[in-house]
């Protein structure tokens, strides 16, 4: 279970969403935030130099009952596009890699879809040792445990995300594979021996069992990473507490993918908790209104 920082100085934009913010993490006037490149300055709540890896770390999460606390992380054009030819790369930039890297340093499991997986090709986590050293003094494993939801279990078990560890690596970290009672039993059987693959539902895995079955294991944050049809799946259980949207400052027209796909249409209230900008990116950070 992630251990937090103490109690500090709450701003009006976070105290209004319930969500506290260590002003400590902002960095003092004239130090440089920069670790891909790009300076990322706050907006919103408080303007001025921003370390993300220090701010995200020092955001409280509470975990609601009986299951962890889910941000979710995706990048968005400034028409709405989620990918360009079949990915999000051309989205990013050195400070959203940035922000990227932060929220996942503070994630205990990053939970994605197997389309996104494939599609993005997804590999292992790999925190320097200098963030496994933060995450362990916060009283976290050095790594954040993977998690892919699938009903087919269309993944190659002689992929990189099972195949290809990091230095320091344990087995016993292996990815979670969730999935369903029908789920094709001669892939469940390769996936096996590189994967914990566990069952939460017939036809569709139900989002529900599985972060009852992470918050089981002491998982207390969630971090999902898409893409459309997970998301979707989240926002209908109501399961979504925080949302962080990059904004990138491009027009990518086409008939792209939108953020969520297959959810009936439903409002949600999100309340701003920060908003950074770097390069023309803007780091918005919601959460959901109903936390407060
Ligand atoms: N811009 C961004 O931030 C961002 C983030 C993520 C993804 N993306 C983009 O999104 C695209 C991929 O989207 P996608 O349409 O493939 O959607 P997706 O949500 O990534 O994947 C859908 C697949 O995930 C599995 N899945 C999802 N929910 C499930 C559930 N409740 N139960 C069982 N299986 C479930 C199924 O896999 P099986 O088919 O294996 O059963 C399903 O076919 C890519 O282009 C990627 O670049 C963009």
């Amino acid at each position: 279970m992630a251990v937090r920082a103490p109690p500090p100085a709450t701003s009006v934009v976070e105290a209004a969403a319930g969500v506290e913010v260590d002003m400590a993490s902002m960095v003092p006037a004239g130090r440089s935030a920069r670790r891909y490149g790009a300076a990322v300055r706050a907006l919103l709540p408080e303007p001025g130099p921003v370390d993300p890896v220090a701010a995200h770390a020092a955001i409280a999460r509470p975990a609601p009952d009986g299951r962890p606390w889910v941000a979710m992380n995706m990048v968005a054009s400034l028409d709405g596009a989620i990918a360009v030819e079949g990915v999000s790369h051309a989205l990013s930039s050195p400070a959203d890699k940035e922000v990227f890297g932060a929220l996942r340093g503070v994630a205990d499991v990053i939970l994605v879809a197997a389309g996104t997986a494939r599609a993005e090709r997804y590999r292992l986590p790999r925190p320097s040792p200098e963030r496994q050293t933060e995450r362990r003094a916060r009283g976290q494993a050095p790594f954040p445990r993977m998690a892919v939801v699938s009903a087919t279990l269309d993944l190659d078990p002689a992929g990189s995300l099972f195949t290809d560890l990091p230095v320091g690596f344990e087995p016993s970290e292996r990815p979670f594979v969730y999935t369903v009672t029908d789920a094709p039993e001669p892939r469940r059987r390769q996936l096996a021996p590189v994967a914990e693959v566990v069952d939460v539902g017939t036809g569709s895995a139900s989002l529900t069992t599985l972060l009852a079955d992470l918050h089981g294991r002491g998982v207390a944050m969630v971090l999902a990473e898409g893409g459309p049809t997970l998301v979707g799946h989240l926002l209908a259980a109501g399961l979504v507490d925080e949302l962080d949207l990059t904004i990138a400052p491009l027009l990518v027209g086409g008939e792209g993918l939108r953020m969520v796909h297959g959810a009936p249409a439903q409002l949600a209230a999100m309340t701003m908790a920060h908003l950074w900008e770097a390069d023309g990116f803007l780091f918005t950070r919601y959460v959901r209104s109903a936390n407060r």
